[in-house]
């Protein structure tokens, strides 16, 4: 850290969130995201022309709203953090060229952010507890101690150690990463056709669920039981493969509606449960290959489907078994939003690591 503190705007617009956030140093100070759920739901998944209109309409409110929120001017800040991939180019466009804008216009330093990149130091973002009303750290971490006064835990330090594994899974990407610096990771593995939350989607969408299914699927699947078996798709190393458990699904559904077309209403429940413990199962059994051939026990997990309570509650009961240190970051960062394009923001600040005004939006981004 530097002696002043370094005040971050972070920019998120890589899809249907519109997501402005303030950081002072790691410490979040405001996180403001505008959905667009109500736009897309009724298509099935994201219209890409319909989240570039939203991005538009949605960016300076987001923005002035965060600013405000994190009681600073935009004389206070010291960078402007960007998504710059992977996304949707119309989505990404729209954030960049505003970035861009407004660092030029205030002469700041811009930065660009990897939205993956983005997802795993989410990790590292702390929150007061009068500020955020809801403990300095939420991360789930077996690290945490007892406080010096005997009140709630603490953690005695801020994020996963390095080196730390993370699978990152996401609507767009599903990836196990080696974390050994916070600018510093290594894909060892990821999906080779759909994402994990794809898969969820996918499947609510054949349920006749509205996008984006993944929560209702999670939701729905706290009533029901494990009653239905689905394929564990084969795949080498630590990839995955979802688009076979996808057409599996759709098989399974047709097959017994076909034969009781009041299937899917009478077992809504059990069929919820035992997709959503069969994608668990496919990222469990990845994730423990990886921690045991690296050695690695300090264990992260980030991205949209790391709010699933069973994916949170697998890796739980996982850790305790195989000694791990887990670490699940609070529902509000897990999903996508600008504080964690800040946090990695901050940390290219502290390197210098500035983008110039040429740079434009990559839809597919590499690490
Ligand atoms: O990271 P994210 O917000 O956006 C992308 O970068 O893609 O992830 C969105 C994905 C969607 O597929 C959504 O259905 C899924 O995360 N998701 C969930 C849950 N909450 C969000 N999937 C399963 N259970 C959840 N509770
Ligand atoms: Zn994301």
């Amino acid at each position: 850290m530097t002696d002043k503190p370094v005040f971050i705007l972070g920019i998120e617009s890589s899809c249907d969130e519109t997501s402005a956030a303030v950081l002072k140093d790691t410490q979040l100070l405001s996180n403001i995201v505008a959905t667009q759920d109500t736009i897309h739901r009724f298509y099935g998944g994201v219209v890409p022309e319909l989240a570039s209109r939203a991005h538009q309409q949605k960016i300076i409110p987001v923005v002035a709203e965060a600013l405000n929120r994190a009681n600073i001017t935009k004389n206070d800040l010291h960078a402007v953090a960007f998504t710059r991939g992977p996304g949707l180019m119309g989505a990404l466009l729209v954030g960049v060229s505003f970035a861009k804008s407004f660092a030029q216009a205030l002469e700041l330093p811009l930065i660009e952010v990897n939205h993956m990149q983005g997802h795993i130091l989410a990790h590292f973002i702390t929150q007061e507890r009068a500020a955020g009303g809801s403990g300095s750290r939420q991360s789930q971490s077996s690290n945490q101690k007892p406080n010096s006064k005997g009140g709630n835990p603490q953690p005695d330090h801020q994020g996963p150690r390095f080196p730390f594994l993370c699978l990152t899974v996401s609507g767009g990407h599903t990836q196990i990463v080696l974390v050994k610096d916070h600018l510093d990771m290594e894909i060892l593995g990821e999906t080779k056709d759909d994402a994990a939350g794809e898969a969820f989607d996918k499947a609510a969408k054949i349920m006749g669920l509205p996008y984006p299914g993944g929560i209702l699927i999670d939701r729905l699947s706290k009533e029901g039981k494990v009653v239905f078996k689905f394929p564990h798709p084969q795949s080498p190393g630590y990839h995955f493969s979802f688009s076979g458990l996808k057409t599996a699904f759709l098989n399974f559904i047709n097959e017994n509606t076909a034969k009781d077309p009041g299937f899917i209403e009478k077992n809504k429940a059990d069929i919820c449960a035992s997709y959503q413990k069969t994608i668990v199962d496919i990222l469990m059994h990845k994730l423990v290959q990886a921690s045991r051939d690296t050695g690695v026990k300090e264990i992260a997990i980030s991205g949209g489907v790391s709010a699933n309570s069973g994916l949170r509650n697998e890796l739980l009961d996982t850790g305790k078994k195989n000694g791990w240190n887990t670490y699940i970051a609070p529902l509000s960062l897990c999903t996508d939003n600008a504080a964690m394009i800040a946090i990695a923001g901050y940390y290219k600040y502290l390197k210098k690591d500035f983008a110039d005004q040429h740079i434009t939006p990559l839809a597919r981004m590499p690490f």
